[in-house]
């Protein structure tokens, strides 16, 4: 079942060669999100790792943009909150920002200074890994409201940039790896 599940994530994924920048391949995830079934899959494998590797689960943290596509489906199933780390500027009221590097360019996090509170268990969810510096930073923006982060989540995981190694020792579990 699980194998069946991962051949429909792996088939609703498409490369763009030379996007947004030449030498760049662009996952994308479009048809993913297109395909009920697919979509449906992405969701019970994220919630069978979860269910599996950890006791207890307070918050799912979704990283702007994409991650915002996954990380609610995700909290509803476990039948936790959803918070959102946005890009700077977004959001309203108190906030604790940090800037990243990104694949191709520079960016900075933020997140709503009452969003975690100190102690929470949190997931970090995203659609993909790539260098690693958004979940890093989103990672360090936790570290700043002393929550803990118990993990990382992507669908993607492209493994040549090493993202995995940046953000040691925190554990990422990722569905597809290129
Ligand atoms: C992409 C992707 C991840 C991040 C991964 O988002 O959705 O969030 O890059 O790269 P990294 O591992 O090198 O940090 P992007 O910044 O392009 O923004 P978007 O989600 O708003 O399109
Ligand atoms: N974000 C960073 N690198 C990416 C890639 N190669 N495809 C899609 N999203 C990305």
């Amino acid at each position: 079942v699980r194998d069946s599940k991962l051949q429909l994530v792996v088939s609703h994924i498409r490369a763009f060669p030379d996007f947004p920048k030449k030498g760049i391949v662009f996952r994308d995830i479009c048809p993913l999100l297109k395909d009920a079934a697919a979509l449906s899959a992405v969701i019970d494998l994220f919630e069978d790792h979860v269910r599996i590797n950890y006791q207890q689960v307070d918050l799912i943290v979704g990283l702007d943009a994409r991650g915002f596509l996954f990380g609610p489906l995700l909290a509803q199933r476990l039948g936790v909150g959803f918070v959102l780390v946005r890009k700077k500027g977004k959001l309203p009221g108190a906030t604790v920002a940090v800037t990243y590097d990104l694949e191709y360019g520079t960016a900075e996090a933020e997140i709503q200074e009452d969003a975690v509170a100190p102690g929470q268990k949190v997931l970090l969810i995203d659609d993909l890994l790539a260098t690693g510096g958004t979940l890093y930073a989103a990672c360090q923006l936790m570290r700043k409201q002393q929550a803990e982060v118990l993990g990382c989540l992507v669908v993607i995981e492209l493994k040549e940039l090493q993202g995995v190694d940046k953000l040691k020792p925190q554990r990422v579990f990722s569905l597809v790896q290129y």
